[in-house]
């Protein structure tokens, strides 16, 4: 009897101990960046590609597709021959007809830093004037293969007239 055991004893042992280093490479890493949507001056990095037809609202923006490359940076400020530390490319969506809530689908891509080389893929609802907004983080590449976890926007400044924002990003990513 005993050989016959023996095997599979050790199989059981290989399986739980793979399965506790998998648990023990799992970690959780927080990210705070500056996202800034430049739709004013010549080089816009957000870019209105569609809007609705007929819409009966025109404080929502119901209906309106902004694809979007901006820079993200460590610091709030964008400075003039900065590298960023990554850019957040994508779509947001003007997705409410009686709010100005957007949806959001975008990969953060880090391009410098630690993280250099791998991505993000938020999704989810932006209630741009909301003080804290929470969206989905869905998945990731590179160091953040089998990413899952959350993102907490808040907005650092506004300008109403140009429309140009920063906004704060602090992501809590599982991987
Ligand atoms: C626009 O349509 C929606 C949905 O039918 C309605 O709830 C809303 O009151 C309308 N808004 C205006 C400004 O007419
Ligand atoms: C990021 O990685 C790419 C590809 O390896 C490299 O060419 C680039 O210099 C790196 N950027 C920074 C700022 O380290």
């Amino acid at each position: 009897m005993a050989p016959a055991v023996q095997p599979r004893l050790q199989l059981v042992v290989v399986i739980v101990a793979i399965a506790a280093l998998a648990a023990a490479a799992e970690t959780t890493t927080h990210i705070k960046v500056y996202w800034h949507d430049v739709v004013s001056g010549p080089n816009p990095t957000a870019v209105q590609v569609a809007r609705a037809a007929v819409t009966n609202s025109s404080s929502s923006f119901f209906g309106a597709v902004i694809v979007i490359d901006d820079p993200l940076t460590e610091g709030p400020d964008l400075k003039k021959g900065e590298t960023p530390v990554g850019r957040a490319q994508g779509t947001y969506i003007s997705a409410s007809m009686d709010k100005l809530a957007l949806f959001m689908n975008m990969n953060f891509v880090f391009q410098a830093g630690r993280y250099n080389g791998s991505s993000v893929a938020i999704m989810g609802r932006n209630e741009v004037f909301y003080a804290v907004r929470e969206m989905a983080i869905i998945g990731g590449t590179g160091v953040f293969r089998w990413a899952r976890g959350y993102a907490q926007a808040r907005t650092h400044t506004f300008n109403v007239k140009a429309g140009d924002a920063t906004v704060e990003y602090n992501l809590y990513i599982k991987h």
